[in-house]
C-alpha cells in the first residue's frame, strides 16, 4: 500500500459523488466509494476510479451502507479502516430529496424524518465518529494542510422552495453542522469546508429538466448553464489537496453565480 491520502465519499456511486471520487481518484488517492443501493453504479465508479489513479497506484473500494443508520456509519467508517489502515478526508456528498415535492402546507412528517436522518443526522455524525478516530488515533496525515471534512450542502442552504420544505431545512442545517464543526475541529488541526452546488444535472433533478431548462433559458444562472457535477468534484480536489489551508469553515458556491442577489 502507497503512501497516498484515503478518502471516504458517501454517495459515490453517481452525481456529484461520483465526479468528486473521480478527481480525487485522478489526485492518485485512494478511495472509499460508499452507496446505499446502487451496487452496479459504485462498482463502476470504483472501476472508473482505478482507471483514473493507475499510475500512481490508487486503490479504489466500494462500502454499502445506509449514512443515516448510525451502525452503518460504525460499518462504513470500520470497512475502510480494515482495508486502508486509515483514513485522512470525508466528503459527507450523500443526500436525498423528498420522494414527492409537496407545498409545504401539504407535505408529511414522515418525509421531513427522512430528510433530516439522510441529510443532516447522518454527515452529523459520520462526521462525530471520524473525528473521534483521528483524535483517538493520533495518525500523521498524509493530507499538506491535515484531516479534511467536506460538507456539501447547496444553494437549498439558504434559498426558499416551498415545494420541498423538508430538503431546504436539511440543508440549512447542514450548512451550520459545517460551521460548527469547522471551529470544533480547527484548534485540532482538522480543517472543515462547505460546498454549496446550484442546480446540477443528476439523477436527482432529472425529473425536473424541462423546468430548469426553461428557467436557465430565461436567466436564472448567471453562467447560462446547468451545473455538472464534474464542477464540485473540481472544488472537492482543490480543497483536499491543500489550496486553501487557512480558510476552514469557508463557503465555496459551485452553482453559477446563481446565490447573489439580483435587481
Ligand atoms: N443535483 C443537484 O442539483 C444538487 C444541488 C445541490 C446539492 N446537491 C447535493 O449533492 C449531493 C449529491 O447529489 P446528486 O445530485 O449527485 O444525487 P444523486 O445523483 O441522486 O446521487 C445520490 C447518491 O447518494 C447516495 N445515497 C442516497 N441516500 C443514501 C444513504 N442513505 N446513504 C448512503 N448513500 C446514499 C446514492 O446511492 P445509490 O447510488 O446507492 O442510490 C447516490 O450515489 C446531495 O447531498 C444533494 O443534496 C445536489
Amino acid at each position: 500500500m502507497n503512501s497516498q491520502p484515503v478518502i471516504l465519499i458517501t454517495g459515490a456511486g453517481r452525481g456529484i459523488g461520483r465526479a468528486t471520487a473521480l478527481a480525487l481518484a485522478a489526485q492518485g488517492y485512494h478511495v472509499a466509494v460508499n452507496y446505499v443501493g446502487n451496487r452496479e453504479a459504485a462498482e463502476d465508479t470504483a472501476r472508473c476510479c482505478r482507471e483514473a489513479s493507475a499510475e500512481s497506484g490508487g486503490e479504489a473500494i466500494t462500502i454499502q451502507g445506509d449514512v443515516g443508520d448510525a451502525k452503518h456509519r460504525e460499518g462504513m467508517m470500520r470497512a475502510v479502516l480494515d482495508h486502508f489502515g486509515r483514513i485522512d478526508g470525508l466528503v459527507n456528498n450523500a443526500g436525498i430529496a423528498p420522494k414527492q415535492r409537496a407545498d409545504i402546507l401539504d407535505a408529511s412528517e414522515e418525509s421531513f424524518e427522512q430528510l433530516m436522518r439522510v441529510n443532516l443526522q447522518g454527515p452529523y455524525f459520520l462526521t462525530q465518529r471520524i473525528a473521534r478516530w483521528w483524535i483517538r488515533e493520533q495518525p500523521e496525515s498524509r493530507l499538506p494542510n491535515g484531516f479534511t471534512v467536506i460538507f456539501i450542502t447547496s444553494i437549498s442552504s439558504d434559498m426558499a422552495s416551498v415545494n420541498r420544505g423538508e430538503y431546504c431545512v436539511s440543508k440549512a442545517g447542514l450548512s451550520m453542522a459545517a460551521s460548527l464543526w469547522a471551529v470544533r475541529l480547527a484548534q485540532l488541526g482538522i480543517l472543515v469546508y462547505e460546498i454549496r452546488p446550484g442546480i446540477v444535472a443528476t439523477d436527482m433533478t432529472a425529473k425536473v429538466k424541462e423546468k430548469y431548462d426553461a428557467l436557465i433559458q430565461d436567466g436564472l444562472i448567471p453562467q447560462h448553464r446547468w451545473g455538472k457535477p464534474e464542477d464540485t468534484g473540481k472544488a472537492v480536489a482543490s480543497l483536499m489537496r491543500g489550496d486553501f489551508p487557512y480558510s476552514p469553515g469557508s463557503v465555496i458556491y459551485t452553482d453559477g453565480a446563481l446565490h447573489i442577489p439580483r435587481l
